[in-house]
C-alpha cells in the first residue's frame, strides 16, 4: 500500500520541479539573460560608431574621449595622443579575447572584456609618454602586447 503513496509523492515532486523551472524561465520579474547580455558586439566593431575608427575626440572644453580597441596583439589607436592638462575618458573594448589596459606607472588600469566597454577617466598633467601594457594573458604574444600614450 505504501508503494502507491511513494509513487504519488514522486510524481508530485517531478511536477513541482517542472513547475518551478517553467516559472523561473517565464515567470514575472525574472530575467534570465539581462545581466550577461553584451553591451557591444565584439565581432562587429566595424559597425559601431565609437569603435569602427578608434580615435581621440574632443567632447568638451577641456575634455576628451579616447575610443580604444584591444585585439591580439596590440591597441588602436597607436599611439593614443591626448592633450596635457585635460580630462580624458578612455572607452576600451576588445575585438577578440580578454585583455588588460594599463597605463604603466599610473593607476589607470582595467580589464578589457569582449562584449563590454570599460571606462576610465584620468586627468592628464604635463607632456609625457607612457607605455600601455596588456596585463591579462591573451595568447602567444601577450608579453609583446603594448601600446603608447602620448600626452602632448
Ligand atoms: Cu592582450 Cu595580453
Amino acid at each position: 500500500a505504501y508503494e502507491k503513496l511513494w509513487l504519488a509523492a514522486s510524481v508530485l515532486l517531478i511536477l513541482f520541479l517542472l513547475g518551478s523551472v517553467t516559472y523561473g524561465a517565464v515567470g514575472p520579474g525574472v530575467a534570465m539573460v539581462s545581466d550577461s547580455e553584451p553591451a557591444i558586439d565584439a565581432g562587429a566593431l566595424d559597425e559601431d560608431d565609437r569603435f569602427s575608427e578608434p580615435r581621440v575626440e574632443q567632447v568638451g572644453e577641456n575634455e576628451y574621449a579616447a575610443y580604444v580597441v584591444a585585439r591580439q596583439f596590440g591597441f588602436q589607436p597607436d599611439p593614443i595622443v591626448v592633450p596635457a592638462n585635460s580630462t580624458v575618458t578612455f572607452y576600451v573594448t576588445s575585438a577578440d579575447v580578454i585583455h588588460g589596459f594599463e597605463v604603466a606607472g599610473t593607476n589607470a588600469n582595467t580589464m578589457v572584456v569582449p562584449g563590454e566597454v570599460s571606462e576610465i577617466t584620468v586627468e592628464t598633467d604635463g607632456p609625457a609618454e607612457y607605455g600601455i601594457v596588456c596585463n591579462e594573458y591573451c595568447g602567444a604574444a601577450h608579453h609583446a602586447m603594448e601600446g603608447k600614450l602620448e600626452v602632448v
